[in-house]
């Protein structure tokens, strides 16, 4: 028998860890796992970093990305912006430090939110090369700087290899590092992929790409309009619970509570605070920094009573319909498109949220296969392409919890048919670190439905409308056809003009086809609203 220990042998070996080993060891947390998604997520976080930093600086974005082959599952890439730069005292923070970074702390909506992703890249780079990653950028101010780094993991730091500062007027960020044991492909987890996705929700960004066979590929912009510049918000009463009340009240800088609920939160005036009050039992004015649990439990009740405002739009940027339905009819030219931008609503933590979908059918809509065509889900966090992960993923989900054929799409899975999707948020509630499949939490699944329904209802009017005419015609060329023999014997009979009979057949029969075009539309029109309700009573 083994001889038991004591605890003080078993924690001989208790030590702390830096995030950097953690995700050494646990690099499928990043998204590095498989030859193929291990490319895809570097490509993903380069990409997703230049296009947040052109966005919050108001810089129309050009983007350049080369994936270069050095050998067997060896690729060297290049990523190249026109974004702000990096100021130089940052850079070692940036690429050698995770949790790192000017997005994490604040409740603004950018792709990234960590502060770990290029950190990551440039992790990954060094444990599968042992090299380090170069890093040439400017601010624009006549100086640029090119500077080798690796991380050092134990530490979660950078350690820099080179610095060399030069006087050129360009403003920007390159990034050259190599990866191996991952592979290129043009499948549809690849990079290709992932960038003709990116195009897609961003048509302000011109993106220049390069395959490792030299194949360059231009992703022309077809708006020159910057989004909206994104805003950092407060959080929304709604949704926030007791934990998060309570962080926030302990880090407050605010003398009352009354104070920190009128100053920390959106729609939360005054009024709404005296409400509050008569919902708990203890004084307002008390110091937020020795609120207790269950305080900020009868807060948190009391908010589920009060109504407020919704949360405002404005720390949002959707991508927009008209840019939604361009890019879907530039891409798919579809027989039917259909395209819907929710209201914002509110997430767990309070956290504001909008859905904008798109659903298109025929054309090109639909992802080629070996085996014909298959229905698609276009996944965007942010403008993000989520490529990965799918089944856990709340769109996914949500997608295939509508009942498809009651709109008049059967079979969608083997259909022509792709639904595109945008979450845009302040804090995407992504399931890991990785960021490729959004939590399912309850108000996005609603918001996610209830904007398929819609557009499904879209669906439905277009295609029983469809249907019912292609009946009609069915039907007056059947009457065409017997109309010739009616009117020879007709004409026999009547010893009339059988041409003219002809015509007179051929008129009425035209005129009754058109006749019925309206009667059809009010018909269908009623049973479309009735299959609606019947789903939307499912939940
Ligand atoms: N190309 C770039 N131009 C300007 N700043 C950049 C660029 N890339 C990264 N940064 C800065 O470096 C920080 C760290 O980037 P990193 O990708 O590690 O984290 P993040 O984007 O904040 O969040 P996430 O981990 O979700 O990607 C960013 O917050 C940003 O401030
Ligand atoms: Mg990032």
């Amino acid at each position: 028998m083994n001889k038991e220990l004591h605890a003080d042998e078993l924690f001989k070996e208790f030590k702390e860890t830096s995030i950097t080993e953690f995700f050494r060891k646990n690099r499928a947390h990043l998204g590095y796992s498989g030859k193929l998604r291990s490319l895809t997520t570097a490509i993903h976080e380069l990409v997703t970093n230049s296009l947040d930093a052109c966005e919050e600086a108001g810089i129309l974005p050009e983007l350049f990305i080369e994936i270069k082959s050095l050998g067997q599952d060896h690729y060297l890439i290049t990523s190249i912006d026109n974004g702000p730069g990096i100021p130089v005292r940052h850079i070692p923070n940036v690429f050698g430090k995770m949790l790192a970074g000017t997005k994490f702390h604040r409740n603004i909506q950018l792709r990234g939110q960590q502060g770990i992703g290029v950190a990551g890249v440039t992790l990954f780079s060094q444990i599968t090369t042992g090299k380090p990653v170069k890093i040439r950028t400017s601010t624009g101010k006549g100086k640029v700087h090119e500077v080798e780094l690796m991380v050092d993991i134990t530490k979660n730091k950078a350690e820099i290899i080179r610095d060399n500062e030069y006087s050129e007027y360009w403003r920007g960020t390159e990034i050259n590092c190599e990866l191996r044991g991952v592979k290129f492909s043009l499948r549809e987890q690849g990079p290709f992929e992932y960038i003709r996705r990116t195009a897609v929700a961003n048509s302000h960004a011109r993106i220049v790409f390069i395959d490792p066979e030299g194949r360059k590929t231009i992703f022309e912009r077809s708006s020159e309009k910057i989004p909206k510049n994104p805003k950092a918000v407060k959080p929304h009463p709604q949704g926030m619970e007791v934990d998060d009340l309570l962080n926030m009240a302990k880090a407050s800088k605010a003398r009352k509570i009354s104070s920190f609920l009128s100053s920390e939160f959106s729609r939360v005036s005054n009024a709404k605070v005296k409400e509050i009050q008569k919902r708990v039992d203890f004084d307002l004015n008390k110091n937020p920094r020795r609120i207790t649990w269950a305080e900020c439990e009868q807060i948190v009740d009391a908010i589920g009573e009060v109504k407020f405002l919704a949360p405002s739009s404005e720390g949002l940027v959707p991508i927009g319909e008209k840019q939604i339905k361009a890019a879907v009819l530039n891409i798919l030219d579809p027989e039917f498109d259909a395209v819907l931008t929710r209201p914002p609503s509110v997430h767990s933590g309070g956290v504001p949220f909008q859905v904008e979908v798109a659903i298109a059918f025929g054309g090109h809509a639909g992802r080629e296969t070996g085996n014909g065509v298959k229905f698609e889900i276009m996944r965007f966090g942010n403008r993000a392409p989520l490529i990965f992960d799918a089944g856990g993923c709340v769109i996914t989900q949500a997608v295939n919890s509508v009942e498809w054929r009651r709109y008049g799409i059967r079979d969608y899975e083997n259909a022509p048919f792709t639904v595109f999707i945008n979450l845009v948020s302040t804090h995407i509630p992504y399931t890991s670190a990785g960021k490729q499949s959004i939590s399912d939490e309850e108000e996005i699944m609603k918001e996610i439905r209830m904007a398929l329904m819609e557009v499904g209802r879209k669906f439905s009017k277009y295609h029983s409308r469809k249907r019912k005419s292609e009946e009609r015609e069915k039907k007056r060329q059947i009457l065409l056809k017997y109309s010739t023999e009616l009117a020879a014997s007709l004409a026999d009979l009547t010893k009339k003009d059988e041409r003219k009979i002809l015509e007179g057949l051929h008129e009425l029969i035209n005129e009754r086809m058109l006749d019925s075009t309206e009667e059809v539309e009010e018909e269908e029109e009623e049973e479309v609203m009735d299959s609606f309700s019947d789903e939307g009573d499912r939940r």
